[in-house]
């Protein structure tokens, strides 16, 4: 009898929840997060970045829980933030610190039982002349509260608005030395290597390459 045929090893597929800053339709920081989803999609196999629209999001009002049940726009971003195996950050700085929506939807996930705890988180901003930075480190120490494992290193403050131009008028990214700080393969799959190392090995999804 024919010996039975060797098993492909299981293949992780790592889901990043990408959450942007900012509602603005041609949003430099929406820009970002479309330009590390198309590079990775490229460059590192079983690495998926999910863009999770926030704009739907009611303002932050506990009266709207009833029920131990939160508004349907919220359930279903509290359901994606679950689902996800790690974060993807990308906001501006607003008035030296952390853009209203972003915070929002933090708040809103972090409504018991919190969604956030206890995953990976990459950063990337793009704003005036800080390059939004000031807010990089107000996202930081809100996540030390709800429990999100940022990684430190590299760092990417994104100058939006000085030469060379660095977004077309929809937004998108198109300056190579920002796409190569930005989501060049080998940051990206340091970050990953980072995201796969600092996430619990549980919450990967394994399942059986083609
Ligand atoms: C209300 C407001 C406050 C801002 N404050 C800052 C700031 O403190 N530091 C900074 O670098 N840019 C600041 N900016 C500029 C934005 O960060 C910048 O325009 C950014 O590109 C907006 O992000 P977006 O293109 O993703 O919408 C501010 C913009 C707005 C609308």
């Amino acid at each position: 009898m024919a010996a039975p045929a060797a098993q492909p090893p299981p293949k992780t597929v790592l889901r990043v929840a990408a959450i942007s800053g900012s509602l603005r339709r041609a949003s430099a920081n929406t820009g970002l997060i479309r330009a590390a989803a198309e590079i990775c999609g490229e460059s590192i196999p079983g690495l998926h970045i999910d863009h999770v629209d926030i704009s739907e999001l009611p303002l932050l009002n506990t009266d709207l829980e009833a029920g131990g049940r939160f508004p349907p726009a919220v359930e279903a971003f509290r359901d994606k933030v679950r689902a996800a195996d790690c974060f993807l950050f990308a906001s501006p700085e607003y008035n030296y610190s952390i853009s209203g929506p972003l915070k929002n939807a933090l708040d809103w996930g972090s409504r018991p039982p919190n969604c956030w705890a206890d995953r990976a988180a990459a950063m990337l901003s793009a704003s005036g002349g800080s390059g939004g930075s000031r807010s990089q480190y107000h996202i930081r120490q809100v996540g030390v509260f709800l429990d999100i494992h940022f990684i430190n290193r590299p760092e990417v403050f994104t100058k939006a608005h000085l030469p060379p131009r660095k977004f077309d008028a929809d937004g998108n990214l198109i300056d190579s030395e920002t796409k190569e700080q930005t989501n060049g393969g080998a940051l990206l799959v340091r970050w990953t290597e980072q995201i796969v190392t600092n996430s619990k090995c549980e919450s990967h999804i394994l399942v059986d390459a083609p």
